[in-house]
């Protein structure tokens, strides 16, 4: 099953107020006149709450799905996204929306010191115990995500990335617990055009893409800079390091 059977049909039922606030800022509901390119957020605190709850539980109904196999072509494209960084042995690696894992086994191959898991969705990090059960997991959104600061040598953001309510504050913790030279991957294993046809056609809160010049300013913004842009029809890899 492709990711596009993963993503499913499934809706969560928003709070009225939710979705107020999801159409004001970022333009969801219901016709979304009004998507940010810059990625940036005015949601408040409560607002970002919500909208981390619609997503652990789309997520919680959707663990399943994320336990089928992959076809070889994504494995092989999520193969490129991990040899992205050049994961050296013993580095610590954090892999953010991490679902049931699908990443760990190719990180693995680096033999890293340390895997550590964040995601929103209890049902996600349940499969990823059972299944690694030596990867740290940690369940909160990124943006609040307590690791010391220079702790971590590579993030991983895969098909995760528009998910996020709070970009800059996401990337600013990431930025804050990278060590200098540390990395960071945003990535999708099925491209940009693929998240944008989410966007679209669904109205669950998720947003396109950063292009190249969004992805900059949101990276710079946090102290990272970035190295690669690729940009294929069915392959997301950006690639930014810390100075
Ligand atoms: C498409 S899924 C899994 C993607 C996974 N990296 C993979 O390659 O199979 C996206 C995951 O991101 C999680 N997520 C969404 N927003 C998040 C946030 N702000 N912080 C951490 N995890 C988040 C969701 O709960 C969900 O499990």
């Amino acid at each position: 099953m492709g990711f596009h059977a993963r993503h499913g049909s499934a809706r969560v039922g928003f709070e009225t107020r939710l979705d107020w606030s999801l159409d004001r800022e970022i333009g969801i509901f219901p016709t979304r006149p009004r998507v940010r390119v810059g990625h940036e957020t005015s949601m408040d605190d409560e607002q970002i709450a919500c909208f981390n709850r619609a997503q652990s539980q789309r997520f919680d109904e959707l663990h399943r799905r994320f336990l089928e196999p992959l076809p070889a072509d994504v494995i092989e494209r999520m193969e490129r996204i991990v040899a992205a960084p050049e994961i050296r042995p013993g580095e610590t690696v954090l892999d953010v929306g991490t679902g049931t894992g699908a990443l760990v086994p190719l990180i693995r191959r680096y033999r890293p010191g340390r895997v550590i898991a964040c995601d929103l969705s209890a049902n996600m990090l349940e499969q990823v115990a059972r299944l690694h059960p030596d990867v740290e997991r940690h369940r909160v959104d990124i943006r609040d995500l307590e690791l010391p600061r220079t702790s971590v040598d590579v993030v991983f953001m895969n098909g995760m990335f528009g998910n996020i309510a709070d970009k800059q504050g996401a990337l600013a913790n990431v930025g804050r617990m990278l060590r200098s030279g540390g990395r960071v991957v945003i990535s999708h294993p099925e491209g940009r055009r693929f998240v944008a046809g989410i966007a679209r056609a669904d109205p669950f809160p998720i947003t396109p893409l950063p292009s190249p010049e969004q992805a900059e300013a949101l990276l710079r913004a946090a102290g990272l800079a970035v190295r690669d842009y690729i940009d294929e029809e069915k392959l997301l890899i950006c690639l930014a390091i810390k100075a």
